[in-house]
Parts: C-alpha cells; sequence; structure tokens
C-alpha cells in the first residue's frame, strides 16, 4: 500500500515537471519568427549607409552601450524599415564619405550632410530632412570674437571637408585653420585655448554646450541656412526613390516629427 502511494506520488511529480517543461517550451519566442507570418522570408536587400559618428545629436556612440544613436540614426532606421532595406550604419571620417559614395563602398550618407551645390555635381540629395546652419564657437572667456566677421586672423579649428572648414575659409587665412578628422577634437581644442574659435553647425555646437560644456558659448548670428539630406551615387536613382518614399511617408504618418521631437524637443521646423 505505501508503496503504491509512494509510486503514485512519484509519478504525478513527473508528470507535473513534464508539463511545466512543455509550459516553458511554450513560451519560449519562436526560433523564426518570420516564418510565422511567411511574410519576410525572402531576404531583405542591404542598405550600407556610412555617416561620421561623431557628431551629436545626429551620430554618435551611447556611452552606455556602445551603439551608435542620434536623430540621423534612428530616421535611417525608420526609413529602411518603411522601404524594406536591411540596414547596415557605419561610420568613418567625413570627409571621405562621398568618395565611399562614389566608389560604392556604401550606398548612402546621412551625416548631418549639407546639400551644397558642389556636392549635388557628384552625387544626389534626398528631399531635405533638417534645417541647419554654422555658428561661431568660442571660449566663455573670450569678450574679443563677438562675430563672423572678427575671425579675420584668429586661429580657428573646424572638421575636414565640412562645410564650416569651408566657410572658415572664408574668414581668416588657411594657415590659421587647423583640421580635424571628428568634431569633437575640434570642439575640445577650443577648450583646450590652441584655438580661438570653432565654426561648426549650429545644432551641434548647441548640443555640446548643453551637454556639460559651460566654457563654450556660441557667438553672433546662426550662417547661412543649410538643409541636410540623404546622399546617394548619382546612379543609384532607385535607392533615391525609395529613400525619398519611406521619408515623404514618415514625414505624413507622424514617426518623423517623433523622432524629431525626441532630439530636439520641438515639431520639425
Ligand atoms: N553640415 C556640415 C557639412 O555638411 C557638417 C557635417 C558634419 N557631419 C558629421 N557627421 N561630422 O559639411
Amino acid at each position: 500500500m505505501k508503496k503504491a502511494v509512494k509510486f503514485a506520488l512519484l509519478a504525478l511529480m513527473l508528470l507535473s515537471l513534464a508539463v511545466a517543461a512543455v509550459g516553458c517550451g511554450g513560451k519560449e519566442a519562436p526560433k523564426e519568427p518570420a516564418k510565422e507570418t511567411g511574410k519576410q522570408d525572402v531576404a531583405k536587400t542591404k542598405l550600407v549607409v556610412g555617416a561620421d559618428a561623431t557628431f551629436a545629436p545626429f551620430e554618435f556612440t551611447d556611452p552606455a552601450t556602445g551603439k551608435y544613436t542620434g536623430f540621423d540614426v534612428e530616421l535611417i532606421q525608420a526609413i529602411c524599415e518603411e522601404a524594406g532595406y536591411e540596414l547596415d550604419f557605419r561610420s568613418m571620417g567625413f570627409d571621405g564619405l562621398i568618395a565611399a559614395l562614389q566608389t560604392n563602398q556604401i550606398d548612402a550618407v546621412i551625416s548631418g550632410m549639407t546639400i551644397t551645390e558642389d556636392r549635388k555635381k557628384i552625387v544626389n540629395f534626398s528631399e531635405p530632412y533638417y534645417k541647419s546652419g554654422l555658428v561661431v564657437a568660442v571660449q566663455e572667456k573670450n569678450n574679443q570674437i563677438k562675430n563672423f566677421d572678427e575671425l579675420q586672423g584668429k586661429k580657428i579649428a573646424v572638421q575636414s571637408g565640412t562645410t564650416g572648414a569651408l566657410h572658415a575659409e572664408k574668414a581668416t587665412s588657411k594657415d590659421k585653420i587647423t583640421y580635424f578628422t571628428s568634431s569633437d577634437q575640434a570642439m575640445l581644442e577650443l577648450k583646450n585655448g590652441a584655438v580661438d574659435a570653432v565654426v561648426m553647425d549650429y545644432p551641434v555646437t548647441a548640443y555640446f554646450i548643453q551637454q556639460g560644456n559651460k566654457d563654450v558659448k556660441m557667438v553672433g548670428e546662426i550662417l547661412s541656412a543649410e538643409e541636410y539630406g540623404i546622399a546617394v551615387p548619382k546612379e543609384k536613382t532607385e535607392t533615391l526613390e525609395k529613400i525619398n518614399t519611406a521619408l515623404k511617408t514618415l514625414k505624413e504618418n507622424g514617426k518623423y516629427g517623433e523622432i524629431y521631437k525626441k532630439w530636439f524637443g520641438e515639431e520639425p521646423k
């Protein structure tokens, strides 16, 4: 009798264990969720996108996660999702981005890149996605430089290949300009007092100061209205079309506005 009870208990225990195991298995995420919908079985086309990820809040490495993040990063993710691309995001020096496009190392650039007439001769741009401009940054304690016109003869740090560099070249002689691969380095040079000023995109400079660099300030007006666009090689007209269509959809369905608000705290301009 006792033995029978023991056996029954054991059998019950085993049964409940088995049920638990099956239950657990059922809760596990299916390994291939794509198969369930039968929709995403087809491999997505890869879109290799280049950026210089030293340009917060547009593209930079999140110090907490070590991952690329920023307005451009989230926008291109959304565009790829919308257009059915698999995103392959790569960071490289800003002054090498256009050459990388021309040699087909990358399919597109989203890098706070200003749409300019010169660039338009060699690459195509999407519809504009951000209104920007340049600004002069100096040390907080500097009372000499109050605007762009007072840069003559002053030492300026810039990021190579940028519109900021072009403007600095108009303001002072080339031998007074120090060119950096990353925008962070240009800002550091200013903080260290090795240069008198930096000419850089307004939203990036404002973000830098806001992130706790109160020893830096912006002076004068925001220079020249600029617009950012996504650049693609001249011959990739289909890619450009897909990007533009996705961008338009995201602007209409509110997703673009959502990402914009997240990064800039206001509605798109
Ligand atoms: N808007 C400027 C330009 O097009 C600077 C862009 C720099 N972007 C970057 N990710 N570092 O020249």
